[in-house]
């Protein structure tokens, strides 16, 4: 039998840097649903597909071969033969696959191949519907949240690293956009579990974050 955490939250929680933290800790495999409606949406971009024609969003998705690979210990998304584990991480691909996740049939086609991988392996998987949707008996799970103005700040930080010139408002109304949209949609609407933990980030490390999840795991497993 396999181990599943579940976590799940808004963009910017730190989500991903805190489940990758914890897999590598115990040797689970990490699971970034993201990348996956980020890729659909880099494919929905070069076809042109106008984001609120449901119907051409459909007809194209058999179009779409999306896999996943452990490649050097990290995680690499596909998209028909092409690796766009880079090119996923964009704001344009962020926009796109939030405006796009929003369709049953979309998020039909990855959750499938979601319960697939978590059916055999021990998983972190994290998203917005992992714990409600996904994997709803996951033995932990988690909301990790933080206010608006930290997750601003912390991307902020991030663009700047990177050597671009972010403007920190731009980035707050960005991510208020992203909440109002993954919170309310009709499809699998980000929301947290009934039995999963809240952790809210806003004035906890990485590290913090990342132990409380290890320890929780443990005494589940035990
Ligand atoms: O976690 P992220 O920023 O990489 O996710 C990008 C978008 O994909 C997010 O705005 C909503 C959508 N998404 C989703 O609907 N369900 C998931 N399990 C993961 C992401």
């Amino acid at each position: 039998m396999s181990f599943q955490i579940a976590i799940d939250g808004p963009a910017g929680a730190g989500k991903s840097t805190i489940a990758r933290r914890v897999s590598e800790t115990l040797g689970f495999i990490y699971v970034d649903t993201g990348a996956m409606y980020r890729a659909m949406g880099l494919y929905f971009l070069a076809r042109g597909i106008d984001t609120d024609d449901e119907s051409a969003i459909n007809a194209s998705l058999p179009g779409a071969d999306i896999s996943l690979q452990i490649l050097d210990g990290s995680q690499h998304v596909f998209l028909n033969g092409e690796d766009v584990s880079v090119r996923v991480r964009t704001e344009e691909a962020g926009m796109m696959a939030s405006k796009t996740s929003r369709y049953a049939k979309n998020r039909e086609k990855m959750v499938a191949m979601q319960q697939e991988i978590a059916r055999t392996s021990n998983v972190v998987m994290d998203g917005r519907d992992i714990g409600t949707v996904v994997l709803p008996d996951a033995p932990l799970k988690i909301y990790l949240t933080a206010s608006v103005s930290v997750r601003a700040q912390r991307r902020y930080q991030e663009l700047l690293h990177k050597g671009q010139h972010p403007v920190l408002q731009e980035i707050e109304k960005d991510i208020e956009a992203r909440d109002y949209q993954d919170m309310h949609r009709e499809a699998s609407p980000l929301r947290q579990a009934a039995d999963a933990i809240l952790i809210d980030s806003s004035s906890l490390t990485i590290d913090e974050v990342a132990a409380r999840i290890v320890e929780l795991a443990q005494d589940r497993m035990a």
